[in-house]
């Protein structure tokens, strides 16, 4: 009998190979896939049949009689008519978790290779037409025009040009590019091939966090594998060492020059001036593997999905205190309620939804009341959030949301690259601030003021250190506070509206996004849910 296991990093987290292993010992023959991103039953079997491919999850290593001989209470029925995957239009992830990943027979067989014949059938313009056509958008987070993009990089006049993939995934909460180069790498590698016939380059680099282990060797297989298929076109993985900010494109291409990973001025684009000074074409995972499908089916099947000037699909990765976690590839346009209530069945815990963060740890914290958002570029802008790389994290009531805008500032101290001030000193100052409106909240909203005056005067005399606020020890010794004399206005609303200033900052002096977008989980948090910091309910809830 032949079942279907997968080998994706989460499933095997979750016990995938001791279960694979027991069904074969029983003498069945285990097919190793990639994960259809539906975690809450994983480890998932999946048992062939006259009928298809019959769903058992979760499922332990001691379940296989039960499972082969139908009777487990875990049956879940035809895999494709769950509710969870019934409902998505996966253009991007159609053969994840269907097919052996690195297998080129099944690649081949479920359309693979068809959008890179087509895309060499035609010129390198027409190509890039086709994915401007499609209205495709960046999917790493920034949403900018793909094939405006590719443009500039077929019109850069010389240069031996590059394809370098963005798989530094740091958002938290995502893992759409893992799933994808664990599932389906061949999907990404002709994503590739079709973006250097468009723009006249040869090689090109994957870039990979050092965190996705699984992935980085899925990919090396897959590229020796599929060396004759996309030659002349050469690729190679490099690997990153975990820095946040290597994700940000130019920090990214220091880093595979071989130096510290920091943020360059631009201009010049990557797309001018990129790796090695070269033109270069830098997309995220998900856009290039979106771009197959674009060449196979047309650029008009593509844009017929979306909303607004979103086109497509976004595998949208729900996250967080969920009950059904996983990765739902949708078209855009579906309301933020949708997907965090229908879709991922509310909170793990049955406890209310307080609130949902919607792109990673830069991205805005949304209550309840604006759960009727479409997924839209646009319609988050306008509602002071972003998309970003379509990671939604859900928090049920018993969030602290001060806390959550603490360590959005934090993780900014921490992941700076330290190249500009707003973002290496700002961050700091932010945490400080934070922690003082906290530690004004928990002592029934006042605060004696030699706390905050103390705090200054032992800075000044060099005895505190920002680190204690960094790491989140809490305060420096009161008592040594309440010797100094009051002279600063420590009223609460006073602090947020500094923390607010130091906010506007950041957000409009910062040279990347890890800088820039800090302020928008801060001031979010500060919006919509203005009581945690001990401010008067907001009229907006
Ligand atoms: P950006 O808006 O500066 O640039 C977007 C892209 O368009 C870049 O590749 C840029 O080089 C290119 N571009 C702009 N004008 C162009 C032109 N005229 N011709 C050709 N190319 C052009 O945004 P950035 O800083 O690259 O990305 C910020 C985003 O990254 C944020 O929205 C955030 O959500 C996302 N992000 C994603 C993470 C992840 O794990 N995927 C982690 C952190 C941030
Ligand atoms: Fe570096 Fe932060 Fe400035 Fe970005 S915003 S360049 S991470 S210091």
């Amino acid at each position: 009998m032949k079942v279907y296991v997968s080998r994706d990093m989460a499933s095997v987290a979750l016990g995938a190979d001791d279960v694979a292993h027991a069904f074969a010992e029983a003498g069945c023959e285990v097919i190793r896939t990639g994960s259809r991103g539906l975690f809450s039953i994983e480890p998932l079997v999946e048992v062939e049949t006259a009928d298809g491919r019959i769903a058992y999850g979760p499922v332990g290593p001691g379940d296989v009689a039960a499972v082969l001989d139908g009777s487990h209470a875990n049956r879940l029925g035809p895999i494709e008519q769950l509710s969870f995957f019934a409902g998505q239009q996966r253009f991007t992830f159609a053969r994840c978790g269907v097919i052996d990943p690195v297998c080129l027979d099944d690649y081949a067989a479920q359309g693979g290779w068809k959008g890179l014949d087509a895309a060499r059938a035609q010129s390198s313009q027409a190509v890039v037409d086709a994915v401007k056509a499609s209205g495709l958008r960046g999917r790493g987070g920034a949403g900018f025009p793909t094939g405006i993009k590719w443009q500039t990089v077929l019109d850069a006049p010389t240069g031996d040009k590059f394809i370098v993939c963005n798989a530094d995934e740091g958002d938290s909460g995502t893992f759409a590019d893992r799933m994808l180069m664990e599932g389906d790498p061949y999907c990404l590698i002709e994503g590739m091939a079709i973006a250097a016939h468009a723009v006249g380059a040869h090689h090109g680099y994957i870039y990979i966090r050092s965190e996705y282990p699984f992935a980085i060797c899925t990919m090396r297989l897959a590229i020796e594998r599929s060396a004759q298929r996309i030659a002349p076109f050469t690729l190679e993985v490099r690997e990153g060492a975990g820095a946040y900010v290597c994700g940000e494109e130019t920090a990214l291409l220091d880093s595979i020059e071989g130096r510290r990973g920091q943020v360059r001025a631009k201009p010049p684009l990557p797309a001018l001036k990129g790796l090695f000074g070269q033109p270069t074409v830098i997309n995220n995972v998900l856009s290039l593997a979106a771009v197959p499908f674009i060449l196979a089916e047309g650029a008009e099947a593509y844009a017929a999905v979306g909303f607004g000037r979103s086109r497509g699909t976004m595998p949208v990765q729900l996250a967080g205190n969920v009950r059904h976690g996983g990765l739902y590839e949708i078209g855009f346009g579906i309301t933020l309620g949708e997907l965090v209530n229908d879709i991922g069945g509310g909170t793990a815990s049955g406890r209310p939804v307080r609130a949902v963060q919607v792109g990673g740890p830069l991205g805005a914290y949304f209550p309840p009341s604006m759960f009727h958002l479409p997924f839209d570029y646009e319609a988050f802008a306008a509602a002071g959030g972003l998309i970003g790389h379509a990671g939604i994290t859900v928090f049920d009531d018993s969030v602290d949301m001060a806390h959550m805008a603490r360590f959005a500032m934090e993780f900014c101290a921490v992941e700076s690259c330290g190249k500009c001030t707003p973002c290496r000193i700002g961050s700091t100052r932010g945490v400080e601030l934070v922690d003082r409106i906290i530690g004004m909240r928990d002592t029934s909203h006042t605060v004696r003021p030699e706390l905050v005056e103390g705090l200054s005067f032992l800075k000044d005399q060099g005895k505190a250190s920002t680190g204690s606020a960094r790491t989140g020890e809490g305060y420096l010794d009161k008592a040594l506070y309440s010797r100094a004399p009051s002279r600063i206005d420590v009223s609460v609303d006073a602090q947020s509206d500094l923390l607010r200033d130091l906010c506007d900052t950041m957000k409009y002096g910062s040279l990347c996004a890890l800088g820039g977008f800090t302020p928008y989980p801060v001031l979010s948090a500060l919006d919509y849910f203005p009581e945690d910091f001990g401010l008067a309910k907001s009229v907006q809830e």
